[in-house]
């Protein structure tokens, strides 16, 4: 199916998010090239999509499969003029953003999984990569990675991930335009990203946490050698995921999620 780049064009001018679109065939990752389009002054609301990476980046320096034709491959750049310390729950938020989308596809079974994949019946579709620069404690910039599992068959996912990945093909078995899930993105990403610059902080928490449906499980949270485990009692203002272990609350800043198998 031809992506076609115009269409998306025109239909985001008077918007923050999809202002200026920059489509290639291939990149090596579109977080690196939205990164180096943002440090050449790139308006807010820049994006770069790319047809495939051959260099995808994922979270913790993991590789994102990024194969043509098939998927989404995007990244935005935002520039809120806000501290540094307040813009942790923009990660949070973009996963809010994807939820919604997928649910509009295959509704009841997308969950979010901290800080931010979505998964759908307990398998990847979506991963998230934010990067942020800043100048004197302020945000200069950031740039959201977002890449959707969308036309992958199952034998399209390397055997490594095959059991654990999933698409919106797979998963409701049809062919999806993707141009149409650019499209519900840029404008649920720009619904999300005014309530966010408007104080909405604790409308994303809430929907964080209604998609996550984590809170009173016991998990254990992997990072490199460490290992935290606890109950999940919720979010902190920043995002950070709150635990009730045996020492007492504990802040989980940086991992990989299991639920506790008991
Ligand atoms: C993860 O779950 O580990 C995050 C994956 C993020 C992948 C997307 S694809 C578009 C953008 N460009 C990249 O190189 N990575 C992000």
């Amino acid at each position: 199916m031809e992506f076609n780049a115009d269409e998306l064009r025109a239909y985001f001018l008077t918007r923050i998010i999809g202002r200026r679109i920059e489509y290639y065939e291939e990149l090596e990752s579109t977080n690196t090239e939205a990164l180096r389009l943002a440090l050449e002054n790139a308006p807010e609301g820049t994006v770069v999509i790319a047809d495939a990476q051959s260099e995808g980046r994922g979270r913790l320096d993991r590789i994102w499969e990024s194969p043509p034709s098939l998927n989404l491959y995007l990244s935005v750049v935002l520039r809120p003029d806000i501290p540094a310390a307040s813009a942790s729950l923009i990660p949070l938020a973009v996963g809010v953003t994807v939820a919604e989308v997928i649910s509009k596809y295959c509704p009841g079974k997308v969950q979010l999984k901290w800080p931010n994949d979505v998964l759908f019946d307990g398998r990847k579709i979506c991963g998230i990569l934010t990067e942020m620069r800043t100048k004197a404690d302020r945000v200069h910039f950031i740039i959201v990675g977002i890449g959707v599992n969308i036309n992958m068959r199952k034998l399209d996912f390397p055997r490594a991930i095959r059991e654990t990945a999933t698409s919106l093909r797979i998963e409701t078995e049809c062919e999806i335009d993707r141009l149409d899930v650019a499209i519900r993105l840029f404008e649920n990403l720009e619904r999300w990203y005014r309530i966010f610059l408007s104080g909405g902080e604790a409308a994303i928490r809430e929907k964080w946490l209604q998609y996550a449906d984590i809170v009173g499980k016991r998990i254990e949270v992997v990072f490199g050698k460490t290992i935290q485990r606890g109950t999940v009692t919720g979010l902190d203002d920043s995002g950070a995921l709150l635990l009730e272990g045996e020492t007492g609350v504990q802040q989980v800043l940086a991992g990989d999620v299991y639920i506790e198998r008991l």
